[in-house]
């Protein structure tokens, strides 16, 4: 496995769930993160246990705030981070008629074009040294489609064709980039989620990944000899 001390990292959508996981992994790997969400009472009392890491206050949504956040990691590391991960993310069950034009825009700018921003800001750097990670969350949800998902699948499909594109982009210039998609993993996003069946009826929670099943195949991508690009990982339950 490489090393990956003293390295540094941004990951987004790190205040909870398979985020705030990463971050902890990563940090326990000597990484410097800049943890990354809108909850920043959260991202505070995270960092204060991960060492050598900073909050990063910013909604994904705000091009503006994307910018300044961008900046602010761009100063405290003195350039674009050794490793992007584009974690953050929100998912909604809703048949399409259902889908609200609200519902449907957050989905893809947060899940879409939030991510874009960041690996566009700072892709160039990565390339002009030769070296770097971007590792995206997809899910199984950007290759295969369920009902409810129209938002949420639009969104990861697009981000799998991004992903795919900088990948064909990337080859040979030494910067990597990695698709990590998992199957249903239990974190706070299935709150908000009524599981019903296509006749409406309540439908039991099906048995799901632990956050830190993905934390280690990100690690996985990531420790990789240098060499070796993990283009995609796909992970179901058994
Ligand atoms: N859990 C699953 O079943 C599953 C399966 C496949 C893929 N995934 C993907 O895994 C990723 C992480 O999901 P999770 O399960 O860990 O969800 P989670 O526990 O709900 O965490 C989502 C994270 O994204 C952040 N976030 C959401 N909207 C944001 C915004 N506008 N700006 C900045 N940060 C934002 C949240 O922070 P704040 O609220 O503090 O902003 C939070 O840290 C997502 O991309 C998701 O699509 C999840």
């Amino acid at each position: 496995m490489a090393s990956l001390r003293g390295s540094t990292a941004v990951v987004t959508g790190a205040s909870r769930g398979i985020g705030a996981g990463i971050a902890a992994a990563l940090a326990g790997e000597g990484v410097r993160v800049a943890l990354l969400a809108r909850n920043e009472a959260k991202l505070k009392e995270l960092s204060r246990t991960l060492d050598g890491s900073f909050p990063v206050k910013c909604d994904i949504t705000s091009a503006a705030e994307v910018e300044k956040a961008v900046e602010m990691i761009q100063r405290e590391f003195g350039g674009s981070p050794d490793i992007l991960v584009n974690n953050a993310g929100i998912f909604g069950v809703a048949s399409v008629e259902e889908t609200s034009t609200k519902f449907f825009v957050d989905t893809i700018n947060t899940n879409l074009v939030g991510p874009f921003l960041f690996l566009r800001s700072f892709a160039g750097e990565m390339r002009k040294r030769a070296k770097g990670h971007i590792v995206s969350i997809g899910s199984v949800a950007d290759r295969t489609i369920y009902t409810g998902n129209a938002a949420y699948s639009a969104a990861k499909f697009g981000m799998r064709a991004v992903h795919e594109v900088l990948r064909a982009e990337l080859r040979g210039t030494g910067v990597r980039a990695t698709l990590i998609s998992p199957a249903a993993t239990d974190t706070d996003i299935w709150e908000s989620v009524k599981l019903t069946d296509p006749l409406g009826r309540p439908h039991e929670k099906r048995p799901m990944l632990d956050p830190a099943d993905v934390v280690r195949a990100v690690l996985f991508a990531l420790t990789q000899p240098e060499r070796v690009n993990i283009d995609e990982l796909r992970l179901s339950h058994t």
